[in-house]
Order: C-alpha cells, then sequence, then structure tokens
C-alpha cells in the first residue's frame, strides 16, 4: 500500500499577545480509501494563558426572538449594520482584539485577500437573529458551565465563543491536564467555565493499527474522555461527524459485529452511517436522566458541519473551497453524506427525546442547513503559509475565525434564553 506522509507545522510570533504553541502534526494517511474529508484534522495547538479584564457593569436586556420563530431556517443576507449608519458590517472581533484563534483558522494572518466573507449575516425565515451580546450572554450564563464534547470542530465553536466574549472577559486557563485537546477556560468575573473534552467518535475509540490508520470503535461504550468529566455541568454541547468517515471495525458487547470499508473478508461492511448513528444512540442515552454519564443538566445535540465543501476533488486530490461568498437558499440543497449523517442525528435526538418521556433536557442545535450555504468561510490554503516546506491540504472543513462559525454562538444565545433551567420541568 501507498502510504502519504504528511507534516503540518507552523508557528506564531506575535508581539503583544501570548504566544500560541508551536503545532506539529504527523498523520499517516494510507492510500488508496474513499473520500475522508474528516481526515484534515490538524491537532491543536494549547490555548494561550490569557489576561482577564473587568467591564463596568451595564444590566443587559437581551433581544430575544419569538418563540414561533425557527432559527435553523433561513438564508444569509448582506449584512449592513454595523451601527454606525455607515453600511458595511464590522466583525466582532479580529486576530489582534481575540489572542485565542487556532492558528490554522486565523485566515487573515495566512493573507486571505477577501473580506466579503465577514459581510454576511444570517436571517431566519420569520425573525431577525440579534447579533451575539457577550455582556448579555455572561450576564445569563452567571455561575453555570459548559462542555463541548467532540473534536476540533467543537474547538473551532469554543474558540469562536471566546472570542465573541473576549470583548468583556477573557478567561483563564484552568485546566487540571497539560494535554491540550482538554481545556478549561474560566470567567472570573462571572464565575462561568467553558470545557473541552476531545472525543471524536463520542464512543470508545482505538486505533488498534496507527500505520494502517483502521480504528476499533466500541459503538456502546460511551467515551470515558467526556463520560466521567461532564457531570455537574450545566449544559453540554455534543457533536461529532467528520472522523467516522474512517476505515474503521464496529464492537458491540465486545464482539465485532461489523465495519467500515475494513475490507476484511467476513466482516460485513455496516457503513458510516450506521457506526454514527449507534454513537449518537449511546452518547444520547448516556447523557439523558439516570444515564451514566450523571448528568442532569441539558444536552445540546449540534448537528454536523458540512463534509461536502470540496470542489475540483477530494481533500487529498487537490480540492478546495475557494468560492467567495455564500450559496443562495435555491443554489444547493443536503445531499448524499451530509444528508444522512443529518438524518441520523436527528432521528437519534428525536429517539433520545421520546425515550425520555418528554421530561429530558435535551436541545437540538440545526446548524447544518446554515452552514451547508457557506463554503466560503473555510480556511482553503489560508490555513498556513503558502511557501510552507511541506504537503499541505487546503482546509474545507474547519472555519474561519472571524466567520460565519460565529453563529453557533448568535444560536446558542438565544437557545439559552428560552431553555432556563427550570424551563423544562412543565
Ligand atoms: C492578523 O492578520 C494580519 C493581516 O490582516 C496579519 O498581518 C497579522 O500577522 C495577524 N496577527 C496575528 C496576531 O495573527
Ligand atoms: C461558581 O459556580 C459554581 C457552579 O458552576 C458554584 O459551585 C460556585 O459556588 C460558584 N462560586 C462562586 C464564588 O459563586
Ligand atoms: C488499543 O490498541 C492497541 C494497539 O495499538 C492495543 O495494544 C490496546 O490493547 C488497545 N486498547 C483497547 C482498549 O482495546
Ligand atoms: C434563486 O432565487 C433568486 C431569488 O431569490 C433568483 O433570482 C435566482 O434566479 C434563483 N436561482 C435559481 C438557480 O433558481
Ligand atoms: C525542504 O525540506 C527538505 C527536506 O527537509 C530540504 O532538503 C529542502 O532544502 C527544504 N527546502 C526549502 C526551500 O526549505
Amino acid at each position: 500500500m501507498k502510504k502519504l506522509q504528511v507534516v503540518i507545522s507552523s508557528s506564531t510570533v506575535s508581539v503583544s499577545l501570548p504566544a500560541l504553541a508551536v503545532v506539529a502534526v504527523v498523520l499517516l494517511l494510507t492510500a488508496p480509501r474513499p473520500s475522508f474529508l474528516g481526515r484534515y484534522e490538524p491537532n491543536v495547538a494549547s490555548l494561550p494563558s490569557s489576561s482577564s479584564w473587568r467591564s463596568a457593569p451595564t444590566p443587559a436586556v437581551v433581544a430575544r426572538v419569538p418563540r414561533d420563530c425557527d432559527i435553523f431556517r433561513g438564508e444569509w443576507v448582506p449584512d449592513n449594520d454595523d451601527g454606525d449608519g455607515g453600511g458595511g458590517a464590522a466583525p466582532y472581533y479580529t486576530n489582534t482584539s481575540c489572542a485565542v484563534i487556532q492558528e490554522h483558522q486565523n485566515c487573515m494572518k495566512y493573507g486571505r485577500p477577501d473580506l466579503e466573507f465577514l459581510r454576511w449575516r444570517w436571517r431566519p425565515e420569520r425573525c431577525e437573529l440579534p447579533r451575539f451580546d457577550a455582556t448579555a450572554f455572561l450576564d445569563l450564563i452567571r455561575g453555570r458551565s459548559l462542555a463541548f464534547v467532540g473534536d476540533s470542530l467543537a474547538r473551532n465553536h469554543m474558540q469562536s465563543l471566546m472570542c465573541l466574549l473576549s470583548k468583556v472577559e477573557y478567561p483563564k486557563d484552568v485546566s487540571n491536564t497539560a494535554n491540550p485537546e482538554f481545556r478549561t477556560m474560566h470567567y472570573e468575573s462571572h464565575n462561568f467555565t467553558i470545557t473541552v473534552f476531545w472525543s471524536p467518535y463520542l464512543v470508545t475509540a482505538n486505533q488498534s493499527n496507527p500505520a494502517g490508520g483502521l480504528w476499533d470503535l466500541y459503538l456502546d461504550e460511551p467515551d470515558a474522555a467526556w463520560l466521567a468529566g461532564v457531570a455537574g455541568f450545566d449544559y453540554v454541547v455534543v457533536s461529532a461527524a467528520n472522523w467516522f468517515t474512517r476505515p474503521s471495525m464496529f464492537y458491540e458487547a465486545g464482539r465485532l459485529v461489523g465495519c467500515h470499508y475494513c475490507l476484511v473478508p467476513g466482516v460485513p461492511d455496516l457503513t458510516l452511517r450506521y457506526s454514527l448513528r449507534v454513537a449518537f444512540r449511546t452518547a444520547l442515552r448516556a447523557l439523558t436522566a439516570g444515564g451514566a454519564a450523571g448528568f442532569d443538566g441539558t444536552a445540546i445535540v449540534r448537528t454536523l458541519s458540512p463534509t461536502s465543501h470540496f470542489e475540483g476533488g477530494e481533500w487529498n486530490k487537490g480540492g478546495d473551497c475557494r468560492r467567495t461568498r455564500p450559496y443562495a437558499a435555491n443554489e444547493t440543497r443536503m445531499a448524499a453524506l451530509d444528508l444522512d449523517f443529518h438524518t441520523a442525528q436527528v432521528e437519534e435526538f428525536r429517539r433520545a427525546e421520546a425515550a425520555s418521556g418528554g421530561v429530558a433536557r435535551l436541545l437540538l442545535m440545526d446548524t447544518t442547513a446554515a452552514m451547508l450555504l457557506r463554503p466560503d468561510g473555510h480556511p482553503s490554503r489560508y490555513g498556513h503559509w503558502a511557501h510552507e516546506n511541506v504537503t499541505l491540504y487546503n482546509d474545507c472543513v474547519h472555519w474561519c475565525l472571524p466567520g460565519p462559525i460565529d453563529v453557533w454562538n448568535e444560536m446558542l444565545l438565544q437557545m439559552l434564553l428560552f431553555h432556563q433551567p427550570g424551563e423544562f420541568s412543565v
């Protein structure tokens, strides 16, 4: 078998901001394989330690969308409101005002020439989605805790939130581990804690043969990486998708039941649709009342970020995402793997809801349709220096910061506004 070796390495030198750690990732990939968009997965640099400051306390009045407005259905429209009456939107933050932008998502730093992708806002069909209000968010979430469980897109989401909140306060890194995949950040003046748990499959996973890339997935075992950690959190945002595209063996009750693209005679290929579905079922069962996680907060299921934005080839065959504006709603629609993953996630969410007899604190954060329309929001080749002396791929998986992913937190704020603890019991 032919082997591809990919080395991604970059470092940041910044004058006044805390230096981001050097990232060095070696991925061993084995060809030939089908399309593995999820393989583009640079490891994290550790978050910089950060300073915090207090802003003058202002009682926040938060705009709420009407209850009958579905914030997940809509379109992207030009953003002409920057508050100065002059037209032209201002991004919430920049790579100088926010010190926690992941290297590979710092598109401005790496020379992205167009700013057009920052000039759109998401408009739901029946209402306006209020802009993110950092003061309101922190007031609302005072004394509470939020965990992100998932892969590098969960981290992308958390970093967007930290950048949006940086206008008011920077958190302190209070992680109890040096592992950069598990960060805990504390907002002292609001006693708000956010944590990210690395768990790209949500269930126990082990790369039995690192060189061959084959993963063993224990589909009925929630991953200990988060299971033990989430008890006591008020909110957990659960997400996963891209890693299921990797070749894997499926175990249930300790027995090999099938695989995805393992090409092992006698092992049925149940496909990645099966593994994703069962993994979500397992994770949600663990998170609902009486589940193995001992969690009694609100679980938020974030649907997948599209896997389909590579054009002109697969991720490792020259595929890229060079569009500079969003699609109109009638220019594309969810299809193929994105549609199958999305269907499985929504169905498993509904199943968990039903199984709990309607008392589960479960919320669906259905971001896929909005993000599908944003092929222009990825780093593409602006996630690294053009002249780096290494083999690099275009990143059409993660999202530039600032960028369209910031809408996830505009949506999250509205969800939190509607679902205060206690509002579920009725
Ligand atoms: C921020 O982006 C600019 C280009 O807009 C770049 O010159 C600068 O190095 C970046 N700074 C950091 C800290 O990433
Ligand atoms: C901070 O919040 C935690 C819950 O997240 C709570 O247990 C703790 O008492 C709070 N601390 C203060 C000083 O309010
Ligand atoms: C994970 O795989 C390694 C081989 O790479 C093996 O030694 C180990 O026992 C496996 N762990 C589990 C929990 O299956
Ligand atoms: C999409 O809708 C717009 C109006 O919103 C229309 O101008 C355009 O022609 C439509 N495009 C397609 C491909 O149907
Ligand atoms: C690129 O890396 C190779 C191997 O490490 C080295 O021989 C070569 O000189 C490097 N080229 C440049 C332009 O840095």
